[in-house]
């Protein structure tokens, strides 16, 4: 994919809201943590991983434990709906928070956008120790098949980040902040207990 593609600066979807309180970041829109990081990727070399393609872990998420019971709105980031989706290997120790997470866990969160068209899809995996020992052996990645016109323009097309290019590195420096992690489900829209 021609590196040019990739010069425009861009915001994409954000994840998450809680660090926005956490760096005191955020200004009207509350986006300024993810526009910092997504535009800091965005002027790195295209490297391994970075290729589009059809997604390839959590593929299957539309299989996993939903973990919210209604969609989550991250005000901070213009009032995105976000659904989280663990496969069956780690969906019980997502509800404790007390458990270790076991490897071959695979977190995906859907998103849409604030118009109702789908965003990115976020993807993690907790791979065996070695794989990426400098981010708790986590693999990230972003993939948007279908960004809407407007990000279309901004990104050159559709996106695929993952461990271990670079431009998926900014999602651990976020999620490092959390427990295990991880950012969660805020409690009242967590499910209970995994269904039957
Ligand atoms: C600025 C902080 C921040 C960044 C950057 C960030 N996240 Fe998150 N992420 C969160 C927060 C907070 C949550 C939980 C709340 C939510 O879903 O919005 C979360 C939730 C998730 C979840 C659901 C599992 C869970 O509970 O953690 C996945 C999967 C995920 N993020 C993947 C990614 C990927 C992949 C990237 C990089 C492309 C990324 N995140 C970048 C803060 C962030």
């Amino acid at each position: 994919m021609s590196k040019l593609l990739w010069a425009g600066i861009v915001v994409i979807a954000a994840c998450g809201g809680k660090q926005q309180a956490a760096t005191g970041g955020g200004g009207e829109d509350g986006m300024s943590t993810m526009d910092k990081m997504m535009s800091e990727s965005m002027t790195m070399s295209s490297d391994n991983g970075a290729e589009f393609g059809p997604l390839e872990i959590g593929a299957d998420w539309a299989t996993y434990v939903k973990m919210n019971t209604t969609p989550v709105s991250s005000e901070t980031h213009g009032g995105r709906l976000v659904d989280t989706y663990v496969n069956p290997m780690g969906a019980a120790a997502y509800l404790d928070e007390n458990a270790e997470i076991p490897i071959g866990t695979v977190l995906v969160k859907t998103s849409q956008e604030p118009d109702g068209s789908p965003g990115p899809l976020f993807v993690m995996e907790k791979k065996p120790p070695g794989f990426a020992p400098e981010q708790g052996d986590w693999y990230y990645a972003i993939h948007w098949a279908a960004p809407s016109a407007a990000w279309t323009k901004k990104l050159g097309g559709p996106i695929y980040w993952r461990t271990p290019s670079h431009r998926a590195n900014y999602c651990f420096e976020c999620h490092e902040n959390y427990d295990r992690a991880l950012g969660g489900v805020p409690e009242p829209q967590r499910i209970k207990s995994l269904p039957e």
